[in-house]
């Protein structure tokens, strides 16, 4: 389950129902996805997107979306830093960035108009970011996610940032599993 935080107001929310009834406020879809069967961790790409077929095909009807795929991420991952670092700042693009949770976390910050709202999702989550929304990304501190990607365009998409510098005025920190709060690190 996700863990959504509304940062102006310090309010944490972690209720799927009212997740996604505040995530709408902002313009953000969010769904559970459970699998047509059972798929295990150490599943094929091919056997992923097949588990969650019957969810994917909606999706694409729904949003024109062309294309899936999985994408994996680890802290072996060459050049993790670099790819992070594409992400970690405030950027819009021409896609819709929709992502379902296989394994790991994430971290979302999206920045609308009322306000930046952070999204940790976790296994069974999907988010979709429409196009033209103010966001950044970060990985937790296990540093792994393994998602299914949607695309609208084949070619892809590419970030545009906004260089305004909001994205450091938020913490990139997770509430999961790995989460230190700071008395215990002292
Ligand atoms: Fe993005």
């Amino acid at each position: 389950m996700a863990v959504v935080t509304i940062v102006n107001e310090n309010r944490r929310i972690d209720e799927v129902e009212s997740i996604r009834s505040t995530l709408k406020l902002y313009d953000i879809d969010y769904e559970r996805w459970t699998p047509a069967h059972e798929v295990s961790s150490e599943a094929s790409a091919e056997e992923v997107l097949s588990a969650y077929s019957s969810e994917i095909n909606k999706l694409k009807s729904q949003g024109g979306y062309v294309t899936a795929d999985v994408i994996d991420v680890s802290p072996d991952t060459p050049g993790l830093d670099a790819m992070l670092a594409k992400f970690d700042r405030e950027h819009w693009h021409d896609e819709d960035e929709v992502r379902f949770v296989i394994a790991g976390r994430g971290l979302f910050h999206v920045h609308r108009e009322n306000g930046v709202v952070a999204i940790e999702v976790e296994a069974g989550d999907l988010i979709r970011v429409p196009r033209g929304t103010k966001h950044w990304f970060n990985l937790c501190g296990d540093r792994r996610i393994r998602a299914i990607r949607l695309f609208q365009d084949v070619s892809g998409w590419t970030p545009h940032y906004t260089e305004t510098g909001v994205d450091r005025e938020f913490q990139p920190v997770c509430f999961g599993p790995t989460f230190m709060r700071v008395a215990d690190l002292g």
